[in-house]
């Protein structure tokens, strides 16, 4: 097990547009791996490889604890609906924000073999994954916020919170 840094707001990294990934290597299999031990270390739901410092176009997710997914040059195909709920990031701790998402997404990418899927994802999944898809371009949610990023302790209790 191998943990990463997480990369926070400010640190410019995170405004960068990520590369695609060409081809598996070792090095990128062990970034994966380090990404989920990261993710889970962090109690997160998402995780992108320029959250922990490398420009590729990789993010991770688990938004169950039980269903880690892997995404590589990710290109999300269809979106319809809309959701609107608070968001946060590993990358700005104890913040969160109101964001409207798509209530639906299907995506295209590829998985650590290098196999082509498409996923349709709802709900949460489908937040996370325009979440991840965004840091991957060099966005931040605090960019979509509707009203004020506030403290997390500020939310009510019965409130949901979420970092990817
Ligand atoms: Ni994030």
């Amino acid at each position: 097990m191998a943990l990463r840094t997480i990369r926070e707001m400010g640190d410019p990294i995170l405004n960068k547009v990520c590369k695609p990934v060409k081809e598996m290597t070792p090095r990128t299999a062990e970034l994966i791996e380090d990404m989920f031990d990261t993710l889970y270390e962090s109690n997160g739901v998402g995780l992108a490889a320029p959250q922990v410092g490398i420009l590729k176009r990789i993010f991770v997710t688990d938004v169950t604890g039980e269903d880690p997914r892997v995404f590589i040059n990710p290109q999300i195909l269809e979106s319809s609906g809309e959701q609107t709920g608070n968001e946060g990031c590993l990358s700005v701790p104890g913040k969160t924000a109101v964001v409207t998402r798509p209530n639906y997404v299907k995506v295209g990418a590829y998985n650590e073999k290098m196999e082509y899927f498409e996923l349709e994802a709802t709900e949460l999944l489908a937040r996370c994954i325009c979440h991840e898809s965004d840091h991957l371009d060099g966005h931040l949610y605090v960019e979509k916020a509707e009203g004020p990023v506030m403290d997390v302790s500020e939310l009510v209790d019965n409130e949901e919170e979420e970092e990817s």
